[in-house]
């Protein structure tokens, strides 16, 4: 057990001091790994607190089983998640690089910590989850990495979640990290945070589930209500943002309305936007306008 005093720390340095030269020294180890490995990396410094708080409250600390977290570098989620109240020895981290590994296993006592390849996820924790897991909390580059293989990632840890658990992924782009493309191999629901403006850079906080995952039993009809319309919402804008990336800028977003203006694109993307739900309702509801 390690003691604790208030307000002095090792060479008598004030518990401030400590944080700040903790801090520094991440932030220095994080570039290191950044100049070393950028792809694998993903960022050049580690989540500040509000981010990391924002990914840990989509776990519930009472729930059961291990909480995985993929990519922990320094540890900012792993102390968010430590704060929420997550019992260390529930914690199992993922992480690619020695030299984090070896910092996480000195400061998170009891936390365990595995060397592996996320992306290889059931055959890195074969024989480590003692039953299924509660959450899988994500802060992998994902946007480095193709589509299969986020939603291969996804499939991975979904086939390792208990009843209500879930999948939790920041992101720093504006749309969900994982795609909803109509021939996907896995069916989510996803929900996003609001963004988190005090992160640098900002960012987004997504929580996928299985697209079968029932309710927690004690949401009551008005938590439904609210969340299915998020999801609603959230999936339509998501649609939108997906497909004007991939039209270029031809939709245009305004405060009730959107435009959808195709012209030069030809029948190849008149029939993609025809297939597609969110444009569809937003179609109907610019006719029903114009009427
Ligand atoms: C963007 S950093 C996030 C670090 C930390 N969680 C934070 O929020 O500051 C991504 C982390 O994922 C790790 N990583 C990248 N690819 C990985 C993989 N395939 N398997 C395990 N860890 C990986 C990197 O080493 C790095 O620590």
């Amino acid at each position: 057990m390690r003691t604790q005093n208030k307000t002095n720390g090792p060479g008598g340095k004030s518990r401030i001091a400590l944080a700040f030269q903790e801090r520094f020294a991440d932030e220095a180890s994080f570039i290191k790994t950044w100049f070393e490995n950028p792809v694998a990396t993903g960022a050049v410094s580690p989540s500040g607190r509000f981010l990391s708080r924002a990914m840990a409250r989509y776990v519930n600390a009472a729930s059961e089983g291990p909480v995985v977290e993929l990519g922990p570098g320094t540890g900012p989620v792993t102390q968010a998640l430590l704060e929420r109240g997550v019992d260390p020895y529930r914690l199992v981290l993922v992480e690619y690089d020695l030299a984090f590994c070896g910092l996480l296993e000195r400061r998170f006592p009891g936390v365990r910590v595995v060397q592996g390849d996320a992306y290889n996820l059931s055959k890195t924790l074969a024989g480590i989850l003692d039953g299924p897991a509660a959450a899988v909390v994500s802060s992998l580059p994902l946007l480095n990495r193709p589509e299969p293989d986020r939603i291969a990632l996804l499939a991975d840890a979904f086939g390792m979640l208990g009843p209500d658990g879930v999948f939790v992924q920041f992101t720093y782009g504006m749309v969900s990290p994982m795609p909803r493309r109509r021939a996907q191999t896995v069916s989510f629901t996803a929900e996003a945070s609001q963004p988190v403006w005090l992160n640098l850079p900002p960012a987004r906080v997504w929580c996928y589930r299985p697209a079968s995952a029932p309710l927690p039993p004690k949401a009551s009809a008005a938590q439904r209500l609210v969340r299915n319309i998020k999801k609603h919402t959230n999936r339509v804008r998501d649609e939108i943002l997906e497909t004007r990336d991939q039209l270029g800028t031809r939709i245009r977003l305004a405060k009730d309305r959107v435009r959808i203006d195709i012209a030069g694109h030809g029948t190849r993307v008149r029939d993609e936007v025809r297939g597609n739900p969110a444009l569809e309702i937003i179609r109907k509801f610019n006719e029903r306008r114009e009427r």
